[in-house]
């Protein structure tokens, strides 16, 4: 099939992957931004997108439509290098106008291959993997909110998620046009339109990933209210993270704004 024999019909794969997973990306970002606001709101996608099964069957495609990009960018590099000779480039200094991050997609690839086993490391085997294995704490499990305010009161996670989103950010600003001109919808002056609407999208999709990142840790998600300034009970606090926020606002929580009157207007 000339989806699989031939190198148009690879890039195909990859442009039709590529822009499924920016999609599930879209979803993903717009969804951690509801942490940013509420807890309870979070918790309760979270539960719905837990152990169920049509959750596990959308992970499922996820992970297929994550291998096949892999493995197809592995298999394009090596034919190009092949094509190419031990010569990758005829002319050696390269053109201004070919971008950085067009010549380092491989390296930004592995890059957010990294960071994406860290990030399932964090979440995905605290809570969807937990609850399917059985193990763990079966409340924890459901509650994205506070593994989010534990991955990011760490400063080294914070840090490496930064470059993370960095990294995919060179690298879906390129993919972004990259794919749409393999799949033929960019005429001569649509090409440009397209890289300024996928610069602009891409940023903000980042954007939404970075506000959750420093927003939980510099503790200024409005979402983080009802603890503010108070400590919690001992049955509360879990590893040094307040679970107040955990569905309704527990007892502790309750007591806590009481004493502090206007809880977010502090
Ligand atoms: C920085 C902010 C982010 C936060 C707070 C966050 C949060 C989460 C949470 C809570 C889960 C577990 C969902 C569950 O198992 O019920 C998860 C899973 C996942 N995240 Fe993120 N995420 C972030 C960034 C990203 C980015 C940038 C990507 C894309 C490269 C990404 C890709 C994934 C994938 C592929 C899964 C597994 C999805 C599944 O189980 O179907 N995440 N994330």
């Amino acid at each position: 099939m000339w989806l699989f024999n031939s190198s148009i019909g690879r890039k195909v794969v990859m442009s039709v992957t590529g822009i499924s997973l920016i999609l599930f990306m879209t979803f993903h970002g717009c969804m951690n931004v509801v942490a940013l606001f509420s807890a309870k709101g979070y918790n309760m996608i979270c539960e719905f997108l837990g152990a169920n099964w049509y959750a596990v069957v959308a992970t499922l495609a996820l992970a297929a439509l994550a291998v096949i990009h892999i493995v197809y960018a592995f298999i394009l590099t090596i034919q190009n290098r092949k094509a190419r000779g031990n010569n990758r480039y005829d002319v050696t200094d390269k053109p201004a106008k070919v971008e950085w991050a067009s010549q380092n997609m491989l390296v930004l690839g592995i890059i957010i291959l990294l960071g994406l086993l860290l990030h399932l490391y964090n979440f995905w085997c605290k809570m969807m993997f937990t609850e399917l294995a059985g193990i763990g704490n079966e409340k924890l499990a459901a509650d994205g909110f506070y593994w989010i305010q534990k991955t990011f009161k760490d400063p080294v996670y914070v840090g490496l998620y930064i470059i993370w989103i960095v990294a995919l950010w060179f690298h879906l600003t390129h993919g972004f046009w990259s794919s749409i001109q393999t799949l033929g919808w960019s005429g001569h002056i649509w090409f440009k339109r397209w890289k300024v609407i996928g610069i602009i999208f891409v940023t903000l999709l980042c954007l939404m990933f970075i506000a959750v990142v420093l927003g939980f840790y510099f503790n200024c998600a409005p979402s983080l209210c009802g603890c503010n300034g108070c400590t919690c009970s001992a049955e509360c606090c879990i590893d040094g993270v307040c679970t107040c926020n955990l569905g309704d606002l527990c007892e502790c929580s309750k007591k806590c704004v009481e004493a502090a009157g206007a809880c977010c207007g502090k």
